[in-house]
This record gives structure tokens, C-alpha cells and sequence, in this order.
């Protein structure tokens, strides 16, 4: 079987070609980075106007590189939430004149859920696991127990941790996106100044969410005072926010005596994350996954599996009025398509 997965929820416009034997035929991302490091964050229009560019570009290139025809595909999964509006509505109705045109059925994934599963493409990791997704738009923990089986613990109250790595990076006038630059440069620093953990020791409703904005603005008080090299400001705020991801995260893993942890997202990719999650493993007790660096940011890889995965195990798929959401919890989601969303 060959499923066409489409991601266009934020400033990626990615298509994937997933062969259920042989895996990833084609794998095709246009990238909006320099496009927006001008504002130094998505810009939700010009996001828009360039998928409408791409995305025909990419899904022909995606086909060519797979050396298949568009007959040869059995089905069509596109990202349906959350993201920008304006920017899922792209991949939605591309995927509807093609599932409609090739009279392919059409699979609805949630970009999280894509993000978790998108480990599986590589490597097998037992249910139930510990998932914490970290990225420009969102930080959430969810204990999965199985496909479509999924329990919200938490997630932030205001910013998302890559969001917060982007703005410090902004406010040290560093360049765009944030993390990739601030994880480098925290390399050559050292935690000169004790920023706030936020919420980290709540034990109370907030004790599995999260809040990055007012690290941020700790940081851009610090950084104002002219007094610290950029090296020592990225080390302290990144020591902060992998601090809290990895405390909450072993937190839960505590709690709930779960031994496997899935950390995923654009900031999964973070260095310094991976190094002391595999520290906090080996010292709690757990295993801890984490997607290759192609996987972690967003791409169509990780819808077309999460789709091929969905028709597989529960054979859902979507008639052509459903609608795109740009908030929608992952455990609502399961609600919303077992409902028949669009049907
Ligand atoms: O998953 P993703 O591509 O898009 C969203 O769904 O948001 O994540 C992008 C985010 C950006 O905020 C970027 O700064 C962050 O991931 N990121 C990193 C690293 N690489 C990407 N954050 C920290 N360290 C990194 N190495
Ligand atoms: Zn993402």
C-alpha cells in the first residue's frame, strides 16, 4: 500500500510518499526559514501564499522521486489540526481534489499525533509511553497506551518551549529559527545566571503544565543589563527550559510507572534535551526515544505513516466537507473523527 501524507500546518510545506514494505519512498520539504527570519517568527500570511506556491512543486517532485504514477497511490493523509489556519487549509483541499480526482479514500492525522508516531518509521517502542512534544507551536505530555489511545496530562499555559527559544534568540538578536543557533551557542557558555524553572515544582493542577513566557522575559530583563556575553544568557535560559521538559517529563514517568518515554518535535532535536534525558534515564530507570533529526521537524513522513497507521488499525477515513482545526486537543481529536468528522 502506498499512502501520500501532506503537512502544511505551519511554514513547511512537506509531501511523503509511505510504502508499507519498503517505508519512505519519497520524502519532499520546502522550507519557509529565510522567508520568515525577516520577522523572526511565522508570519501566517506569507506562509500561506508560499504553500500555495509549493505545494504543487513539492508533491510532483515527491512523486518523480518515488518512480511512481499518482494511479499508484491507495490513499491520501493531510494534517487537519492544529496549526495556522490559513496554512492547513492549503494541504486539506490539495488532499481533497486528490483524494476526490484519483478516488483515493483521504485520511485526517493530527500534526501531535504525526510527531509521536513519526518514531515508529525508524524503531518500535512499547505502549504504553511517556510523550512529550516540544515545538514552535506546542509543549504537551501525553501518556500514550496505544493508537488513538491517548491521555492528556499537560501542556503550556502561554508560550511553547521553541517559541521561547525563538523569542531569546530574537531578543539576542541572533537570527531565526531560535533553537538550532541557541543550542550551539549555549555550548560555548556557562549558567552564569539562575533563571526561574517555572511551574517545575508545582504539585498542585499546573504540576504537568508548562510556562515559558516569563522565562523569557527574566531573560530580556538579564539581557538588558549589557553585562553577560550572549554564550552565558543562551546556556542559562536553555539549562532552564531543558530543566523543566525533563523534570516534568520524569515527573510522570514517576507517577504513573511508565518505563518508556518518546520526546518529539522540532525542539527534540535539541542536544542538550537528548544528553540529559539519556542521563535522567539511566538514573530513574527508563528508556527514551527520540525521532532521527530528519523526523523531528515538521514533515510529511510522519502524516503519511500516522495515516497509513490510522487505515491499517482502524481502517477511518473522512468524507470531503470536513474542515480544518487550528486548536484542537490530540484526545479530542480521536473524539472528532470517531465521530465520522465530515461524514
Ligand atoms: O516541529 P517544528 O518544525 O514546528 C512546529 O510544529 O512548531 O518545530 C520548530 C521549532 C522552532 O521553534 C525551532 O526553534 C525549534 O523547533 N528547534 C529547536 C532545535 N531545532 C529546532 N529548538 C531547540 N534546539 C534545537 N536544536
Ligand atoms: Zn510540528
Amino acid at each position: 500500500m502506498i499512502v501520500l501524507g501532506i503537512e502544511t500546518s505551519c511554514d513547511d510545506t512537506g509531501v511523503c510518499l509511505f510504502h508499507s514494505e519498503k517505508g519512505i519512498i519519497s520524502n519532499v520539504v520546502s522550507s519557509q526559514v529565510k522567508l520568515h527570519a525577516e520577522w523572526g517568527g511565522v508570519y501566517p500570511d506569507l506562509a500561506a501564499r508560499e504553500h500555495t506556491r509549493n505545494i504543487i512543486p513539492v508533491l510532483d517532485r515527491a512523486v518523480k522521486e518515488a518512480k511512481v504514477k499518482l494511479s499508484d497511490i491507495d490513499a491520501i493523509a493531510v494534517t487537519v489540526a492544529p496549526g495556522l489556519i490559513v496554512s492547513l487549509v492549503i494541504g486539506i483541499s490539495s488532499a481533497k481534489a486528490l483524494s476526490w480526482s484519483l478516488k483515493k479514500p483521504l485520511i485526517p492525522v493530527h500534526h501531535i499525533e504525526a510527531h509521536i508516531f513519526a518514531i515508529f518509521i525508524e524503531q518500535e517502542v512499547h505502549f504504553p509511553f511517556i510523550a512529550l512534544v516540544v515545538s514552535g507551536g506546542h509543549t504537551e505530555l501525553y501518556i500514550i497506551r496505544g493508537f488513538e489511545d491517548y491521555l492528556y496530562l499537560g501542556g503550556t499555559l502561554d508560550d511553547a518551549a521553541g517559541e521561547a527559544y525563538d523569542k531569546v534568540a530574537r531578543i539576542l538578536g541572533l537570527g531565526y529559527p531560535g533553537g538550532p543557533i541557541i543550542d550551539s551557542l549555549a555550548k560555548k557558555g556557562r549558567e552564569v545566571i539562575k533563571l526561574p524553572r517555572p511551574l517545575l515544582k508545582d504539585r498542585g493542577k499546573n504540576r504537568f503544565n508548562f510556562s515559558f513566557s516569563g522565562l523569557k522575559t527574566a531573560v530580556m530583563r538579564e539581557a538588558q543589563k549589557g553585562i553577560y556575553r550572549k554564550e552565558d544568557i543562551a546556556h542559562s535560559f536553555q539549562e532552564a527550559v531543558v530543566d523543566v521538559l525533563v523534570g516534568k517529563t520524569v515527573d510522570a514517568v514517576i507517577e504513573y510507572g511508565i518505563k518508556n518515554v518518546v520526546v518529539a518535535g522540532g525542539v527534540s532535536a535539541n542536544s542538550r534535551l537528548r544528553e540529559r534525558f539519556q542521563e535522567e534515564s539511566q538514573k530513574t530507570g527508563f528508556s527514551v526515544y527520540f525521532p532521527p533529526l530528519y523526523l523531528c521537524t515538521d514533515n510529511g513522513a510522519m502524516i503519511a505513516y500516522t495515516g497509513y497507521r490510522r487505515f491499517k488499525e482502524t481502517g477511518r477515513t473522512t468524507g470531503l466537507d470536513f474542515e480544518g482545526k487550528a486548536r484542537l486537543r490530540l484526545d479530542r481529536f480521536v473524539d472528532y473523527i470517531r465521530r465520522g468528522a465530515g461524514q
